[in-house]
């Protein structure tokens, strides 16, 4: 396997933490199995690489698009689980400047942009640079109807109305989408657009491996098989031997036993690497919205990033409140060392002949080293590589964590009636007909 914990900094012994929660831990695993394909469970996302004819199909359908229409521009509209897992792979797996290069160094692929959010002013920013006649508009909503998604969606599909015209519009736009039921649905239907299903039991945060993250990552080249070989390794975690060496239930017991035992409900996630910053912000999300389900109960996710934060956050983790529990993630093999001139330069010595990949290795491991030395307990998730593969795998394996954590606190990990509220009032304050009630604050909703 690829990617391998190393629990050694921990302030606890895991093995025993594991060994005593292994009747509940087996229970789950075996529950997270055997109820893989109950339309009534959350839990269609720990299997999807099993159909592998989806993953084919939708690189085809990619390739043919771009071949067929030269693509300059993939404008991404989606929110939460539908914008962050394509982010995350993107940011990890394309040039840093993707966006930048000429089109022979993109194979000529599409630039890519997410919209995500409401800003005004950075949507008609982006908006207003796009050539609409070349850009590929793909949105994405799960429901069918988050506001957020479905405003933007309404502007593009005015802009592209107003350009390429009434015959030629559905040309640019793809939707995915649920199978069957809400507006967005109903509308791809209606006006025959192209659109790609998120399965009904796969919900928003785990649909980074449904066309919701395939197809765009295959609109820009990075294929859906190469990231369906790291699921079906990762899918060995399913099984119930061996817990003690399973990175997901060491990841889900130690955030779970520091919680709870040591008071320690804040993780930060530090990752040692630029290019899977991102995946920092689909954690968050991930985990956040999963286990935070009522007062008790809701390790506090943060993103970090090495090195750039231990200029940042370090301080506060080192000398702070003793109440986090840190994840380092480290990259084993950089593509580049990127060595530094031999010849030393007076003043800088230290550094003469040394490269950033030993830098950024002893980077992570002295802020590791210098946290346990103050009682900070720490574990490192080590990643062979940056490749599609492993980055796979490593979402994966955040997944399955955060459901094996919903299990050892007992709640339900897939659901997120928290966030319904806000919604509600959203339009209540844009005036809108029967949601005057939620300004009632002493309302029960
Ligand atoms: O995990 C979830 O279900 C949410 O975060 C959703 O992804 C988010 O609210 C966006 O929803 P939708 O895909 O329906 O637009």
């Amino acid at each position: 396997m690829k990617i391998t914990i190393n629990p050694d900094s921990l302030s606890f012994d895991l093995k025993a933490v594991i060994a005593e929660k292994t009747p509940l831990l087996n229970k789950a695993l075996k529950n997270i199995t055997e109820q893989s394909e109950n339309p009534n469970e959350w839990l269609g996302w720990t299997n999807l690489a099993h159909n592998e004819s989806i993953f084919q199909d939708i690189q085809e359908k990619a390739q043919e698009l771009q071949a067929k229409h030269n693509f300059q521009d993939l404008a991404v509209i989606g929110i939460g689980g539908s914008a962050l897992g394509p982010q995350a792979l993107s940011q990890a797996l394309l040039h840093p400047l993707w966006n930048s290069l000429p089109p022979e160094k993109r194979n000529n692929k599409p630039r890519l942009h997410f919209f995500d959010n409401v800003d005004p002013d950075w949507n008609a920013a982006i908006l207003s640079e796009l050539d609409p006649r070349k850009t590929l508009f793909c949105v994405i909503t799960k429901s069918g109807g988050t506001a957020e998604t479905i405003s933007v969606f309404l502007k593009a599909l005015e802009l592209l109305k107003g350009t390429v015209g009434e015959e030629h519009y559905k040309q640019h736009l793809v939707m995915i989408t649920d199978p069957e039921k809400g507006p967005l649905r109903a509308f791809a239907r209606e006006h025959g657009i192209l659109s790609f299903a998120v399965p009904p039991h796969v919900g928003g945060r785990f649909s980074v491996f449904t066309p919701v993250g395939l197809f765009p990552l295959a609109m820009v080249g990075i294929s859906p098989l190469e990231l369906r070989k790291g699921l079906l390794e990762a899918a060995s975690w399913l099984k119930t031997d061996k817990l003690d060496e399973n990175p997901a239930v060491q990841l889900a017991c130690a955030l779970h036993h520091a919680d709870r035992e040591l008071g320690c409900n804040i993780n930060p996630l530090f990752i040692y690497s630029s290019k899977l910053a991102r995946i920092a912000d689909w954690y968050v999300q991930l985990v956040a919205e999963s286990l935070g389900k009522n007062a008790q109960t809701g390790p506090t996710p943060l993103k970090a990033v090495g090195a750039t934060d231990q200029h940042s956050q370090l301080q506060l983790f080192a000398e702070g409140p003793k109440n986090k529990i840190l994840f380092f993630l480290k990259v084993l093999n950089f593509d580049q060392a990127f060595a530094l001139p031999k010849e030393p330069v007076a003043g800088f010595e230290d550094l003469a002949g040394e490269s950033l990949l030993r830098l950024i290795h002893a980077e992570g491991e002295g802020t590791a080293m210098a946290l346990t030395q103050v009682g900070v307990p720490n574990l490192c998730i080590e990643l062979e590589r940056v490749n599609p593969a492993n980055v796979a795998a490593l979402l994966y394996l955040f997944q399955l964590m955060t459901a094996l954590a919903g299990a050892l606190y007992g709640i339900d990990a897939f659901n997120q009636p928290g966030v319904e509220l806000s919604k509600k009032l959203t339009y209540a304050l844009l005036g809108k007909t029967g949601f005057e009630k939620y300004l009632t604050p002493t309302l029960n909703v």
